[in-house]
């Protein structure tokens, strides 16, 4: 926002990341964020506070906090959401605009709009769409851009102010579509419903295959061809993880049947129950490949993070296989270009020392680092077995194959 011009103020209630970000560094790894982030802040456009009265007097006020899963159901979480608002209110001027970004169970938007309607503030729905590793593309490119309001005057004119907010986006060629509230909550939940379906679909055609003796990353080719189908988020392996898919469609389900509508989504069950396990089907693989028992084997694991240019470790199925398969009793050792501080924070006795004398290796994260710069035949001059178990089927089974390696993929031959 800073970088389009707009004066901006970032409020976070947590005041180590508002002295960092205040200094110009980055709370985690984003591709091409810390530029962005440091030229904001040198221009003067781009302030950080840890009080919300730093906003008042806004005439925007994007709401972007976390809903994690319930600790104790598949719910979303939503305390962050209301504690904002509640920090907010007393700052809210007659006419500004909240525009809701958090991913949120449909009719939380309604809910909000009510709480703050004493102010004379309008809430609008503006949900977020960007991926991690991607998100300063997805933030100025979008593919779209969705903004629920109410059908009010003041709905209306809270629907022409986000439009000028984001007029470069707009001019650049994104569809600005406009709808009530319910709806544009719903785009979210559906979109990441729709995703993370789409990557379970392709899993369990990868359980098909292993069982008829086809390859999954062939079929995935040929239906990517087909235009109605399309080749993006049909990449097998050990499956979706992340601070979003798993926890979105879990809380979608569950507003579903608050709804009286359960069966209508009753499928995304299936679709998380898919994805669960690949993490076993991977777990069992190493197992296999080292003859049935792990215990005391050295193991590579490579990458840590949910997915390449990410540090994020939040339900990383990478992180997930080979925490499991210490448990077994297996001498793991986890590598990830960016991730493994994270990682150790979590679990801190892996270690980063990787290839060396393994037993076999294991890629759980596709980072280009593994996929092409690791070369089987320096690999193999590191290693003491030369098994390769593919997680994410991104290497070239047949250089592998070639340099000696016994290489076992998800679904493939
Ligand atoms: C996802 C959505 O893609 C974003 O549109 C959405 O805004 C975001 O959630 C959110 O709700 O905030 P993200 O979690 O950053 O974004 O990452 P994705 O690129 O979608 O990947 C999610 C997981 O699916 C990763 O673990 C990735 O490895 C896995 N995946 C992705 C596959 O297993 N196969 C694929 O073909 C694609």
């Amino acid at each position: 926002m800073a970088s389009l011009g707009h004066d901006v103020v970032g409020i976070d209630v947590d005041e180590g990341k508002v002295a960092d970000l205040t200094a110009g560094a980055a709370p985690f790894f984003e591709p091409g964020l810390a530029e962005l982030l440091e030229e904001g802040v040198r221009s003067g456009r781009l302030r950080f506070a840890a009080d919300p009265a730093a906003a008042a007097g806004a005439e925007v006020h994007f709401l972007a906090v976390g809903t994690p899963q319930s600790a104790s159901g598949p719910a979303a979480d939503l305390r962050f959401v209301d504690a904002a608002i509640d920090g907010l209110l007393p700052h809210l001027r007659p006419g500004a605009v909240v525009a809701g970004k958090s991913t949120v169970p449909v009719g939380t938007a309604a809910r909000l709009a009510r709480r703050i309607a004493q102010t004379g503030a309008t809430l609008a729905w503006n949900p977020e769409f960007l991926r991690e590793g991607w998100a300063v593309h997805d933030t100025l490119r979008p593919d779209r851009l969705v903004v629920g309001a109410e059908d009010t005057p003041q709905g209306a004119a809270a629907v022409d102010l986000l439009r000028r907010v984001y007029a470069a986006a707009i001019d650049a060629g994104a569809p600005f579509l406009v709808t009530d509230l319910a709806t544009a909550e719903l785009v979210k939940g559906a979109a990441n419903a729709f995703l993370a379906t789409k990557i379970s679909f392709i899993n369990a055609m990868a359980e098909i295959a292993e069982a008829a003796g086809a390859d999954v990353t062939l079929l995935a080719e040929a239906l990517g061809h087909d235009s109605r189908i399309g080749r993006r988020y049909l990449g097998s392996g050990i499956g979706f993880g992340g601070g979003c898919l798993p926890k979105d469609i879990r809380a979608f389900a569950a507003r579903a049947q608050e709804l009286g509508r359960g069966e209508a989504v009753g499928f995304l069950h299936e679709v998380d129950a898919i994805n669960l396990r690949r993490r076993d089907r991977a777990v069992r693989l190493v197992v296999d490949a080292l003859g049935g028992l792990v215990f005391g084997r050295r193991i590579a694991v490579l990458g840590a993070a949910f997915k390449p240019f990410s540090d994020d470790v939040r339900d990383s199925p990478a992180l997930e296989v080979a925490v499991r398969l210490r448990g077994l009793g297996a001498d793991v050792v986890v590598t990830d270009p960016a991730a493994i501080e994270n990682a150790r924070a979590r679990h801190p006795q892996l270690g980063d020392e990787a290839l060396r004398d393994a037993d076999a290796v294991v890629v759980v994260t596709e980072w280009d680092e593994y996929r092409r710069e690791l070369h089987p035949q320096h690999a193999g001059g590191l290693v003491r077995g030369r098994i390769v178990i593919d997680g994410r089927n991104c290497l070239d089974a047949d250089a592998w194959r070639a340099a000696g390696w016994t290489y076992h993929g998800m679904g493939r031959r």
